[in-house]
Protein backbone atom coordinates (compact mmCIF):
# COMPACT_ATOMS: atom_id res chain seq x y z
CA UNK A 1 0.00 0.00 0.00
CA UNK A 2 1.47 3.31 -1.12
CA UNK A 3 1.86 6.06 1.66
CA UNK A 4 0.12 9.62 1.15
CA UNK A 5 -0.82 12.38 2.53
CA UNK A 6 -4.13 12.37 3.84
CA UNK A 7 -6.66 14.10 1.65
CA UNK A 8 -8.32 17.59 3.15
CA UNK A 9 -10.58 17.88 0.19
CA UNK A 10 -12.71 15.26 -1.96
CA UNK A 11 -14.76 15.80 -4.98
CA UNK A 12 -18.31 14.67 -5.05
CA UNK A 13 -19.74 14.98 -8.26
CA UNK A 14 -18.92 16.22 -11.67
CA UNK A 15 -20.75 17.35 -14.76
CA UNK A 16 -20.31 18.62 -18.23
CA UNK A 17 -21.52 20.35 -21.14
CA UNK A 18 -20.48 20.22 -24.80
CA UNK A 19 -22.50 22.28 -27.18
CA UNK A 20 -24.23 20.43 -29.94
CA UNK A 21 -22.44 22.18 -32.95
CA UNK A 22 -20.19 20.38 -34.61
CA UNK A 23 -17.30 22.02 -36.81
CA UNK A 24 -14.64 19.25 -37.97
CA UNK A 25 -11.87 19.07 -40.36
CA UNK A 26 -13.75 18.93 -43.55
CA UNK A 27 -15.49 22.18 -42.38
CA UNK A 28 -11.97 24.44 -41.70
CA UNK A 29 -10.94 22.90 -44.66
CA UNK A 30 -13.85 25.18 -46.48
CA UNK A 31 -12.32 28.36 -44.46
CA UNK A 32 -8.74 28.21 -44.37
CA UNK A 33 -5.49 26.50 -46.20
CA UNK A 34 -6.14 23.75 -44.42
CA UNK A 35 -6.33 20.03 -44.43
CA UNK A 36 -7.69 16.67 -42.32
CA UNK A 37 -4.39 14.75 -42.76
CA UNK A 38 -2.40 18.05 -41.57
CA UNK A 39 -4.67 18.58 -38.69
CA UNK A 40 -5.00 14.90 -37.31
CA UNK A 41 -1.19 14.27 -37.84
CA UNK A 42 0.15 17.19 -35.89
CA UNK A 43 -2.54 17.89 -33.31
CA UNK A 44 -5.24 14.61 -33.30
CA UNK A 45 -7.93 16.84 -33.27
CA UNK A 46 -10.83 15.50 -35.67
CA UNK A 47 -13.66 18.00 -34.64
CA UNK A 48 -14.48 20.56 -31.95
CA UNK A 49 -17.49 21.98 -30.58
CA UNK A 50 -19.07 25.69 -31.20
CA UNK A 51 -21.03 27.28 -28.92
CA UNK A 52 -24.08 29.28 -30.17
CA UNK A 53 -23.49 33.02 -30.63
CA UNK A 54 -25.96 33.45 -27.85
CA UNK A 55 -24.45 30.75 -25.45
CA UNK A 56 -21.76 32.29 -23.24
CA UNK A 57 -19.37 31.00 -20.71
CA UNK A 58 -21.88 31.70 -17.56
CA UNK A 59 -24.65 29.89 -19.42
CA UNK A 60 -22.04 26.67 -20.42
CA UNK A 61 -21.23 26.48 -17.22
CA UNK A 62 -24.47 26.43 -15.50
CA UNK A 63 -25.45 23.27 -17.54
CA UNK A 64 -22.02 21.49 -16.08
CA UNK A 65 -22.91 22.81 -12.38
CA UNK A 66 -26.14 21.40 -12.11
CA UNK A 67 -25.01 18.46 -13.02
CA UNK A 68 -22.49 18.54 -10.76
CA UNK A 69 -24.54 19.31 -7.98
CA UNK A 70 -26.86 16.96 -8.95
CA UNK A 71 -24.75 13.85 -8.45
CA UNK A 72 -23.34 15.89 -5.45
CA UNK A 73 -26.67 16.15 -3.83
CA UNK A 74 -25.91 19.60 -3.55
CA UNK A 75 -28.79 22.24 -3.37
CA UNK A 76 -27.67 25.66 -5.23
CA UNK A 77 -28.02 27.65 -1.69
CA UNK A 78 -26.07 25.21 0.28
CA UNK A 79 -22.52 26.30 -2.39
CA UNK A 80 -20.15 28.17 -0.21
CA UNK A 81 -17.61 29.33 -2.84
CA UNK A 82 -18.17 29.12 -6.47
CA UNK A 83 -15.18 29.69 -8.26
CA UNK A 84 -14.87 29.64 -12.60
CA UNK A 85 -12.16 29.21 -14.39
CA UNK A 86 -12.12 31.08 -18.20
CA UNK A 87 -10.36 32.94 -20.07
CA UNK A 88 -13.43 33.81 -22.25
CA UNK A 89 -15.42 36.12 -19.75
CA UNK A 90 -18.62 36.65 -20.61
CA UNK A 91 -17.65 40.59 -20.11
CA UNK A 92 -15.06 42.33 -18.32
CA UNK A 93 -17.67 43.38 -15.08
CA UNK A 94 -18.73 41.65 -13.49
CA UNK A 95 -17.39 38.34 -13.62
CA UNK A 96 -18.53 35.30 -15.11
CA UNK A 97 -18.57 33.70 -11.43
CA UNK A 98 -21.17 36.10 -10.48
CA UNK A 99 -23.40 35.99 -13.78
CA UNK A 100 -23.27 32.03 -13.15
CA UNK A 101 -23.94 32.37 -9.18
CA UNK A 102 -27.43 33.86 -10.52
CA UNK A 103 -28.06 31.62 -12.79
CA UNK A 104 -28.30 28.83 -10.53
CA UNK A 105 -29.49 30.72 -7.51
CA UNK A 106 -26.48 29.99 -5.84
CA UNK A 107 -27.40 33.15 -3.46
CA UNK A 108 -24.72 32.21 -0.46
CA UNK A 109 -21.64 31.51 -2.45
CA UNK A 110 -18.76 33.71 -2.51
CA UNK A 111 -18.09 33.94 -5.99
CA UNK A 112 -15.51 35.26 -8.26
CA UNK A 113 -13.04 34.49 -11.34
CA UNK A 114 -9.90 32.96 -11.90
CA UNK A 115 -7.44 33.58 -14.87
CA UNK A 116 -5.09 30.64 -15.17
CA UNK A 117 -5.81 29.34 -18.79
CA UNK A 118 -5.72 25.55 -19.47
CA UNK A 119 -4.60 24.98 -15.74
CA UNK A 120 -7.21 27.29 -14.62
CA UNK A 121 -9.30 24.34 -13.13
CA UNK A 122 -6.71 23.24 -11.09
CA UNK A 123 -5.88 25.81 -9.78
CA UNK A 124 -9.74 26.29 -8.28
CA UNK A 125 -9.45 23.38 -6.90
CA UNK A 126 -6.32 24.34 -4.71
CA UNK A 127 -7.94 27.17 -3.99
CA UNK A 128 -11.21 25.51 -2.92
CA UNK A 129 -9.09 23.18 -0.64
CA UNK A 130 -7.61 26.05 1.26
CA UNK A 131 -11.20 27.77 1.64
CA UNK A 132 -12.66 24.61 2.83
CA UNK A 133 -9.66 23.09 4.32
CA UNK A 134 -9.76 26.83 6.88
CA UNK A 135 -13.18 25.86 7.62
CA UNK A 136 -14.73 28.87 5.97
CA UNK A 137 -17.22 26.60 4.46
CA UNK A 138 -18.46 23.33 3.63
CA UNK A 139 -19.25 23.69 -0.21
CA UNK A 140 -17.27 24.40 -3.05
CA UNK A 141 -18.06 24.65 -6.75
CA UNK A 142 -15.44 25.16 -9.11
CA UNK A 143 -16.40 25.43 -12.75
CA UNK A 144 -14.60 25.55 -16.11
CA UNK A 145 -15.98 27.48 -18.73
CA UNK A 146 -14.30 27.90 -22.10
CA UNK A 147 -16.14 29.52 -25.05
CA UNK A 148 -12.65 29.83 -26.97
CA UNK A 149 -14.55 30.45 -30.59
CA UNK A 150 -15.24 34.07 -29.09
CA UNK A 151 -11.36 34.61 -29.03
CA UNK A 152 -10.03 32.86 -32.10
CA UNK A 153 -9.22 34.10 -35.46
CA UNK A 154 -10.95 32.52 -37.83
CA UNK A 155 -8.47 33.27 -40.72
CA UNK A 156 -5.47 32.35 -38.44
CA UNK A 157 -5.10 28.71 -39.84
CA UNK A 158 -2.64 27.83 -37.18
CA UNK A 159 -4.39 28.61 -34.28
CA UNK A 160 -8.52 28.13 -35.53
CA UNK A 161 -7.97 24.32 -35.93
CA UNK A 162 -7.17 23.72 -32.39
CA UNK A 163 -9.58 25.35 -29.90
CA UNK A 164 -13.41 24.43 -28.94
CA UNK A 165 -15.89 25.35 -26.56
CA UNK A 166 -17.24 23.20 -23.63
CA UNK A 167 -17.52 23.67 -19.69
CA UNK A 168 -16.80 21.38 -16.75
CA UNK A 169 -17.65 21.36 -12.97
CA UNK A 170 -16.66 19.52 -9.57
CA UNK A 171 -18.28 19.72 -6.13
CA UNK A 172 -16.08 19.77 -3.55
CA UNK A 173 -16.42 18.86 -0.19
CA UNK A 174 -14.15 18.18 2.97
CA UNK A 175 -12.87 14.79 3.02
CA UNK A 176 -14.11 12.16 5.75
CA UNK A 177 -11.58 9.02 4.52
CA UNK A 178 -8.96 8.61 1.99
CA UNK A 179 -10.70 9.61 -1.29
CA UNK A 180 -9.50 12.96 -2.50
CA UNK A 181 -6.85 15.34 -3.87
CA UNK A 182 -3.45 13.60 -2.77
CA UNK A 183 -0.94 15.90 -3.88
CA UNK A 184 -1.04 19.23 -5.90
CA UNK A 185 1.85 20.93 -8.17
CA UNK A 186 1.55 24.71 -9.41
CA UNK A 187 3.87 27.02 -11.19
CA UNK A 188 3.74 29.94 -13.17
CA UNK A 189 6.44 31.72 -15.29
CA UNK A 190 4.99 35.12 -16.82
CA UNK A 191 8.18 35.30 -18.83
CA UNK A 192 6.60 33.16 -21.64
CA UNK A 193 3.45 35.28 -21.61
CA UNK A 194 3.77 36.67 -25.14
CA UNK A 195 4.19 32.91 -26.50
CA UNK A 196 0.39 32.72 -26.04
CA UNK A 197 -1.65 35.68 -25.57
CA UNK A 198 -4.20 38.32 -26.76
CA UNK A 199 -2.52 41.29 -26.98
CA UNK A 200 -5.25 44.30 -27.33
CA UNK A 201 -8.52 44.74 -25.35
CA UNK A 202 -7.86 44.70 -22.37
CA UNK A 203 -6.01 48.02 -19.82
CA UNK A 204 -2.83 48.60 -21.66
CA UNK A 205 -4.22 48.67 -24.91
CA UNK A 206 -7.90 49.06 -24.85
CA UNK A 207 -10.05 48.56 -27.32
CA UNK A 208 -10.19 50.34 -30.56
CA UNK A 209 -11.02 50.71 -34.23
CA UNK A 210 -6.99 49.84 -34.55
CA UNK A 211 -7.65 46.78 -32.21
CA UNK A 212 -10.12 45.62 -33.97
CA UNK A 213 -8.46 45.61 -37.47
CA UNK A 214 -5.57 44.36 -36.67
CA UNK A 215 -7.16 41.66 -34.63
CA UNK A 216 -5.29 42.42 -31.12
CA UNK A 217 -8.18 41.17 -29.42
CA UNK A 218 -8.18 37.54 -30.81
CA UNK A 219 -5.99 34.96 -29.62
CA UNK A 220 -2.16 34.94 -30.97
CA UNK A 221 0.39 32.16 -30.83
CA UNK A 222 3.87 30.82 -30.87
CA UNK A 223 3.01 26.99 -31.99
CA UNK A 224 6.35 25.38 -31.79
CA UNK A 225 7.23 27.70 -28.47
CA UNK A 226 4.10 26.74 -27.25
CA UNK A 227 4.71 22.86 -27.66
CA UNK A 228 8.37 22.69 -26.61
CA UNK A 229 7.58 24.62 -23.21
CA UNK A 230 4.17 22.45 -22.87
CA UNK A 231 5.88 19.06 -23.05
CA UNK A 232 8.51 20.48 -20.67
CA UNK A 233 5.62 21.59 -17.72
CA UNK A 234 3.72 18.70 -18.15
CA UNK A 235 6.46 16.44 -17.48
CA UNK A 236 7.00 18.93 -14.55
CA UNK A 237 3.34 18.91 -13.22
CA UNK A 238 3.02 14.97 -13.64
CA UNK A 239 6.41 13.79 -11.92
CA UNK A 240 6.10 16.53 -9.43
CA UNK A 241 2.43 15.59 -8.50
CA UNK A 242 3.72 12.16 -8.59
CA UNK A 243 6.47 12.74 -6.66
CA UNK A 244 4.57 14.96 -3.72
CA UNK A 245 1.98 12.20 -3.46
CA UNK A 246 4.54 9.33 -2.88
CA UNK A 247 3.20 7.70 -6.26
CA UNK A 248 4.81 6.46 -9.62
CA UNK A 249 2.99 5.40 -12.98
CA UNK A 250 1.98 2.01 -11.81
CA UNK A 251 0.08 3.19 -9.14
CA UNK A 252 -2.24 5.54 -11.29
CA UNK A 253 -5.41 4.11 -12.78
CA UNK A 254 -5.47 7.02 -15.38
CA UNK A 255 -3.82 9.56 -16.54
CA UNK A 256 -6.41 12.15 -17.64
CA UNK A 257 -3.69 15.25 -19.45
CA UNK A 258 -4.83 18.69 -20.69
CA UNK A 259 -6.37 18.25 -24.28
CA UNK A 260 -4.51 20.23 -26.40
CA UNK A 261 -2.58 18.01 -28.92
CA UNK A 262 -2.03 14.24 -28.89
CA UNK A 263 1.49 14.49 -29.39
CA UNK A 264 2.44 16.74 -26.05
CA UNK A 265 -0.28 14.16 -24.53
CA UNK A 266 1.98 10.79 -25.29
CA UNK A 267 5.10 12.58 -24.44
CA UNK A 268 3.61 13.32 -21.18
CA UNK A 269 2.27 9.73 -20.58
CA UNK A 270 5.98 8.20 -21.64
CA UNK A 271 7.45 10.68 -19.21
CA UNK A 272 5.01 9.78 -16.59
CA UNK A 273 5.56 6.40 -17.02
CA UNK A 274 2.18 5.71 -17.98
CA UNK A 275 0.82 3.36 -20.94
CA UNK A 276 -1.27 4.77 -23.79
CA UNK A 277 -4.15 2.32 -22.74
CA UNK A 278 -4.31 4.29 -19.20
CA UNK A 279 -4.49 7.40 -20.69
CA UNK A 280 -8.16 9.70 -21.05
CA UNK A 281 -8.35 10.81 -25.02
CA UNK A 282 -11.07 12.86 -26.58
CA UNK A 283 -8.88 15.80 -28.17
CA UNK A 284 -9.97 14.01 -31.23
CA UNK A 285 -13.62 14.67 -30.69
CA UNK A 286 -13.56 18.38 -28.77
CA UNK A 287 -9.83 20.04 -30.04
CA UNK A 288 -8.79 22.12 -26.75
CA UNK A 289 -10.89 23.50 -24.78
CA UNK A 290 -8.46 25.05 -22.36
CA UNK A 291 -9.44 24.78 -18.97
CA UNK A 292 -12.64 22.71 -19.33
CA UNK A 293 -10.90 19.50 -21.33
CA UNK A 294 -10.04 18.43 -17.29
CA UNK A 295 -13.48 18.45 -15.83
CA UNK A 296 -15.35 17.11 -19.19
CA UNK A 297 -12.71 14.37 -19.85
CA UNK A 298 -13.47 13.58 -15.80
CA UNK A 299 -16.88 12.97 -16.17
CA UNK A 300 -17.09 11.45 -19.07
CA UNK A 301 -14.58 8.49 -18.05
CA UNK A 302 -16.94 8.34 -15.20
CA UNK A 303 -19.53 7.75 -17.35
CA UNK A 304 -18.69 5.23 -19.32
CA UNK A 305 -17.20 3.32 -16.09
CA UNK A 306 -13.06 3.28 -16.59
CA UNK A 307 -12.78 5.45 -13.41
CA UNK A 308 -14.96 5.47 -9.84
CA UNK A 309 -14.65 5.40 -6.28
CA UNK A 310 -11.21 4.10 -4.94
CA UNK A 311 -9.13 5.19 -8.32
CA UNK A 312 -6.32 7.16 -8.52
CA UNK A 313 -6.05 9.79 -11.14
CA UNK A 314 -3.02 11.56 -12.41
CA UNK A 315 -4.19 15.10 -14.29
CA UNK A 316 -1.91 17.23 -15.66
CA UNK A 317 -2.58 20.78 -17.36
CA UNK A 318 -0.41 23.47 -19.15
CA UNK A 319 -1.55 27.51 -20.36
CA UNK A 320 -1.19 30.99 -21.47
CA UNK A 321 0.70 32.26 -18.70
CA UNK A 322 3.03 30.24 -18.74
CA UNK A 323 0.69 28.08 -16.15
CA UNK A 324 1.24 24.33 -15.42
CA UNK A 325 -0.54 22.09 -12.49
CA UNK A 326 -0.40 18.55 -11.90
CA UNK A 327 -2.81 16.68 -9.24
CA UNK A 328 -3.37 13.35 -7.88
CA UNK A 329 -6.80 12.74 -6.83
CA UNK A 330 -8.22 9.35 -5.26
CA UNK A 331 -12.11 9.75 -6.51
C1 LIG B 1 0.24 24.42 -33.63
C2 LIG B 1 1.00 23.13 -33.93
C3 LIG B 1 0.02 21.99 -34.14
C4 LIG B 1 1.78 23.34 -35.22
O1 LIG B 1 2.50 22.17 -35.50
P1 LIG B 1 4.07 22.28 -35.90
O2 LIG B 1 4.49 20.92 -36.21
O3 LIG B 1 4.74 23.02 -34.77
O4 LIG B 1 3.96 23.13 -37.19
P2 LIG B 1 4.67 24.53 -37.54
O5 LIG B 1 4.05 25.63 -36.71
O6 LIG B 1 6.13 24.31 -37.40
O7 LIG B 1 4.25 24.68 -39.02
C5 LIG B 1 4.64 23.76 -39.99
C6 LIG B 1 4.04 24.19 -41.32
O8 LIG B 1 2.61 23.94 -41.29
C7 LIG B 1 1.93 25.12 -41.67
N1 LIG B 1 0.63 25.13 -40.97
C8 LIG B 1 0.31 25.75 -39.80
N2 LIG B 1 -0.99 25.53 -39.52
C9 LIG B 1 -1.48 24.78 -40.53
C10 LIG B 1 -2.74 24.22 -40.79
N3 LIG B 1 -3.80 24.39 -39.96
N4 LIG B 1 -2.90 23.48 -41.91
C11 LIG B 1 -1.89 23.28 -42.75
N5 LIG B 1 -0.65 23.78 -42.56
C12 LIG B 1 -0.46 24.52 -41.44
C13 LIG B 1 2.82 26.24 -41.23
O9 LIG B 1 2.51 27.41 -41.96
C14 LIG B 1 4.17 25.68 -41.57
O10 LIG B 1 4.41 25.83 -42.94
P3 LIG B 1 5.86 26.27 -43.47
O11 LIG B 1 6.78 25.16 -43.02
O12 LIG B 1 5.67 26.35 -44.93
O13 LIG B 1 6.15 27.57 -42.79
C15 LIG B 1 1.98 22.79 -32.79
O14 LIG B 1 3.05 23.71 -32.78
C16 LIG B 1 1.34 22.79 -31.45
O15 LIG B 1 0.49 21.97 -31.16
N6 LIG B 1 1.77 23.71 -30.57
C17 LIG B 1 1.17 23.81 -29.25
C18 LIG B 1 -0.13 24.55 -29.34
C19 LIG B 1 -0.94 24.45 -28.10
O16 LIG B 1 -1.02 23.42 -27.49
N7 LIG B 1 -1.58 25.57 -27.75
C20 LIG B 1 -2.47 25.62 -26.67
C21 LIG B 1 -1.75 25.71 -25.37
S1 LIG B 1 -2.87 25.44 -24.06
Amino acid sequence: MVKHPKPLVEIVGTGRYVPDRVLTNADLEKMVETNDEWIVERTGIRERRIARDDEGAAQMGAEAARKAMEEAGVEPGEVDILIVSTATPDRWLPSTACDLQALLGAGNAMAFDICAACSGWLYGLTMAEGYLAAGRGEIALVVAAEKMSSITDWEDRATCVLFGDAAGAAVLKKATGDRGILSAHHKSDGNLADLLYRPGGGAAIPMSEEVLVDKGHLVKMSGREVFKNAVRSMADASGTALEKAGLTGDDIDLLIPHQANIRIIKATAKYAGIPMEKVYINVDRFGNTSSAAIPVALDEAKEAGIVGPGTVILTAAFGAGFTWSGMTIRL
